[in-house]
């Protein structure tokens, strides 16, 4: 498990500066030192904080980007930072800058004094703070400590305490998104989750036995070629009042997706490591409920399977019973996906009689063809609760964008032996596999389906994550839950 930073806080101290060791950052305005601490730097290093910004590299220094003063005389430290933060900038302003800081691990100094953006840059500094090096013998070095160094100390607590329980979640999704499949075993995730029980988070493991009493078949068929056992785990956070029907999240969790019999191209298989992405998102949103003690009352629930070829595997052109009774025509064991989700979904609205559910899944190379890796695919049945993510993902920086459903899509679903067949051909491929969702989605149940193949894993340094697990999600869905479904102290 990556640990969160936890930075010291300390009130601002202009005689400390001097002969302090490692790095030391100070925040900008514009063009000149606008906190007392960043012109007292410029003061010890006789004005080369002021050349460096009257300099023609520090034209091209945008708010939330950084330059640094190396070996400066006047100081003991081996660096200054010079961070260019205007006291206007927007929220993904301040979490890029504060990003910047921990793009290094080198032990450092900030001089945040008194930004009104300094939670926002805070929470960049702690989500930055994450190295999933685990692997790596010999040339790991351990981050440095930051002591932060502010006006309003309280402030920068509250601002530390509350960032450390996104962090934490949405460490919590990356650790699991980054671990390889011979590692994170169907088995070894069901465990994992068992450990928010810790924080107070009801868990139940649910076993194949268990599943097939419950006529989950769709959901065993995509793990019976797996030596991996199938579970369904399923985390209940009691925050809100008593007996009130929760929110649900449901999650794909496929720990390693080779297409089974219809086997995928060897080509980047290496990436479906990453196809418990949906699962990692709600188990990182309930990490960090419980963390901060949500008033809310939220059910996750996921589906967590190995697809693999082998004698035992399922066919193309099995047909499989749902729990819901409805019958399917596996055409393509590589959409198992949906089959995975659709159980699931029906488990969801038949125990818990959720309010709304959103579910989150690696769903298609299609939605990385319409959207890349900048949005997530956003499928829904009703304009309120879909209107009221987006909103929330605006609000956090987390790329989302409405896709459409259509009855046409659907129909393409129509096979010729059973009541459906799992694929209906490449055209709007992201489309059809909602239509299918939707099909195991109660008529009057809100519901929103987010197919993040495009942005769970980044193929560079994202503003907030090193390359690799992102965590997209776990932000937006906070901030929804939040503003949406939690109790409001009266
Ligand atoms: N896990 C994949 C989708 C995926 C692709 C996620 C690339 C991340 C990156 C999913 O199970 C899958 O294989 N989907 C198929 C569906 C098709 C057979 C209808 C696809 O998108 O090709
Ligand atoms: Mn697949
Ligand atoms: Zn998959």
């Amino acid at each position: 498990m990556t640990d969160v930073l936890s930075p010291e806080i300390l009130p601002f101290d202009a005689d400390a500066l001097a002969g302090r060791t490692g790095r030391i950052t100070i925040l900008v305005d514009g063009t000149e030192p606008a906190h007392a601490s960043a012109r007292r730097i410029d003061r010890l290093t006789k004005g080369a904080v002021t050349r460096l910004m009257t300099s023609e590299a520090w034209a091209k220094v945008k708010p939330g980007e950084s330059l640094d003063l190396t070996w400066p005389a006047g100081l003991a430290a081996e660096a200054v930072q010079v961070l260019r933060l205007p006291r206007k900038a927007d929220v993904a302003t301040a979490r890029k800058a504060g990003a910047a800081i921990a793009r290094t691990k080198a032990a450092s100094l900030v001089l945040l004094e008194n930004h009104p953006r300094q939670s926002d840059l805070i929470l960049g500094l702690l989500l930055r703070a994450y190295d999933f090096d685990l692997y790596k013998s010999g040339e790991t070095t351990p981050r440095g400590a930051v002591t932060l160094m502010v006006a309003d100390v309280e402030g920068a607590k509250v601002a530390v305490a509350s960032g450390n329980a996104l962090a934490q979640g949405i460490f919590f999704t990356r650790d699991l998104v980054n671990e390889p499949a011979n590692v994170l075993t169907t088995v070894e995730f069901a465990h994992r989750l068992t450990g928010l029980r810790d924080l107070g988070v009801h868990v139940e493991v649910f076993d194949e036995e268990e599943l097939e009493r419950l006529g989950m078949r769709l959901l065993l068929g995509v793990g019976i070629g797996s030596e991996c056992p199938t579970k369904m785990v399923v985390m209940r956070w009691n925050g809100g009042v008593a007996g009130e029907a929760p929110f649900a999240l449901v999650g794909k969790g496929v720990c390693f997706d080779t297409g089974g019999i219809s086997i995928k191209p060897a080509g980047g298989m290496e990436e479906m490591t990453m196809d418990m992405g949906g699962a990692g998102v709600v188990a990182g949103v309930m990490k960090t409920l419980a963390l901060r003690g949500a008033k809310a009352n939220v059910v996750g629930l996921v589906g967590i399977v190995e697809n693999m070829p082998d004698g035992r595997a399922q066919r193309p052109g099995d047909i499989v019973k749902s729990m819901k009774g409805d019958t399917v025509e596996v055409i393509n064991t590589d959409a198992e996906g949906r089959l995975v989700l659709a159980d699931v979904l029906w488990y969801a609205q038949e125990t818990f009689k959720p309010k709304g559910i959103i579910n989150l899944a690696t769903l298609t190379g299609a939605i990385i063809v319409a959207l890349g890796a900048e949005h997530a695919g956003v499928f829904s049945n009703n304009d309120d609760l879909c209107g009221a993510f987006l909103k929330a993902a605006g609000s956090e920086g987390e790329g989302a964008w409405r896709m459409p459903m259509a009855q046409g899509h659907d129909d393409k679903l129509k096979s010729r032996l059973a009541d459906m067949m799992n694929v209906g051909g490449r055209e709007g491929g992201a489309t059809i596999a909602a239509q299918f969702l939707k099909r195991f989605v109660k008529d009057d149940m809100p519901w929103v389906h987010l197919d993040i193949a495009g942005v769970t894993l980044s193929k560079g340094d994202t503003a907030t994550a090193p390359k690799g697990a992102t965590g997209w999600g776990v932000l937006a869905l906070n901030r929804l839950i939040a503003d949406a479904y939690e109790m409001k102290e009266t």
